[in-house]
């Protein structure tokens, strides 16, 4: 323990020297006046070791870009912590994020007894209006709440990231983001409790490729609309990735409620679902998943395509495209789609308000209420 202690305060030196030549003894720690010219003092380190530290918040704006260059492994104190965020940058334009180190979030405790629907716990790293961000090869163990959320702000890239928490970790989503453009997340492992990625309100150009989730909920858009001031989401592109054990592979959720945001332009391209439950799903009669939902989506979905799904589904619905009657769902294309059912029965189709353009061979076969535009 005395270790750890004599550590912290190294750190807090580190954090001080660095980040905090005006506002020393908060918690927030101004980054903007360090000497641009002296490369050394734009870089942050953890180097090998553990140190405990409590939340702490990143502020720019800075000079230039800032590095930190993760090594170690920041621990969170134990159990559930009174913050919304554990580490956050804000306001930050050129961010690095990099290193073989560990954000260990210490969830175990945070975890026991929270109800489903309650709040979301603490997030291990908040990226909130960071422009030109990278994070890249660190590790994120066990948040409390999500482990990385990428709000506002965007040209940002994660790529060789692992996140990793039990599959029955409650809202541990892996990354989210929300009111940001133009990111790019790349060839990572995530295995959480829930959304390995979430693409929330007034995300826009999201570039999902090479990413490989579970356990967890799969990669999902939404939910949007539990908000009526819910932005709009529009160009999601997810390429070339992985469901393995996951409740759904890839999915829209919209709230049943008055807001009015739009989800459009989206393609989910070369994926493989390995004993996933819903693997193809647009669920537009959603309202948290712990109540009958009440009335219907406003949300309208448009121009969606599925392109090259394959795998196995351990449900025999394996697409499952439940749009609402306030708005069905326009422009949704099904192209080579291949998914059997685990233990070798059929699958099937479910739809309802939709009409979808069917290319290419289809299993499960085709919906039965729809338009087969261009089926072969
Ligand atoms: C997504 O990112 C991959 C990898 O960098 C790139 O090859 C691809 O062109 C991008 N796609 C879009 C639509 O931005
Ligand atoms: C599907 O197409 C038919 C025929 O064009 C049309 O009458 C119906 O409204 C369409 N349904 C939806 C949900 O778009």
């Amino acid at each position: 323990m005395n270790s750890y202690i004599y550590s912290i305060k190294n750190l807090m030196i580190f954090f001080m020297i660095i980040f905090c030549n005006e506002v020393c003894g908060s918690r927030t720690f101004h980054v903007k006046n360090y000497d641009k010219n002296d490369i050394d003092t734009q870089v942050f380190s953890v180097p090998d070791g553990t140190y405990v530290i409590d939340p702490i918040q990143f502020s720019g704006p800075c000079q230039g870009q800032v590095t930190f260059q993760l090594d170690g492994t920041l621990q969170a104190p134990t159990g559930k912590i009174d913050a919304n965020d554990w580490i956050k940058f804000h306001n930050v334009d050129g961010l690095i994020i990099q290193g073989s180190g560990t954000l260990n979030g210490e969830g175990d405790l945070a975890w026991v007894g929270h109800c489903p629907g309650c709040p979301p716990l603490t997030t291990s790293l908040t990226l909130s209006f960071v422009n030109n961000g990278h994070i890249k090869d660190i590790t994120s163990l066990n948040s409390k709440g999500f482990h990385i959320k990428i709000i506002n702000g965007g040209d940002t890239i994660i790529e060789h990231v692992t996140i990793s928490a039990p599959g029955d970790s409650p809202n541990t989503d892996g990354i989210h983001t929300s009111g940001a453009s133009n990111i790019n997340i790349l060839n990572s492992e995530i295995g959480t409790g829930d959304d390995c990625i979430s693409i929330g309100g007034g995300s826009q150009n999201i570039n999902i490729t090479g990413v490989t989730c579970g356990p967890g909920h799969g990669i999902s858009i939404g939910s949007i609309g539990k908000n009526t001031d819910d932005s709009s989401v529009t160009g999601v592109y997810v390429n070339g990735c992985t469901m393995s054990n996951t409740q759904n592979g890839v999915r829209i959720k919209t709230y049943t409620s008055d807001c009015m945001a739009t989800v459009s332009d989206v393609t989910f391209q070369d994926i493989t679902v390995d004993q996933s439950k819903n693997p193809i799903i647009i669920d537009q009669n959603y309202c948290g998943g712990h109540q009958e939902c009440i009335g219907n989506s406003h949300v309208q979905v448009s121009d969606v395509k599925f392109i090259g799904v394959q795998g196995t589904s351990i449900s025999p619905i394996a697409v499952k495209l439940q749009c609402s009657p306030e708005k069905p769902c326009e422009g949704i294309e099904l192209d080579t789609i291949s998914i059997s059912l685990n233990d070798g029965g059929e699958t099937t189709s479910s739809c309802s308000n939709v009409n979808v353009t069917y290319n290419g061979p289809q299993n499960p076969p085709t919906c039965s209420n729809s338009l087969h535009l261009n089926h072969m």
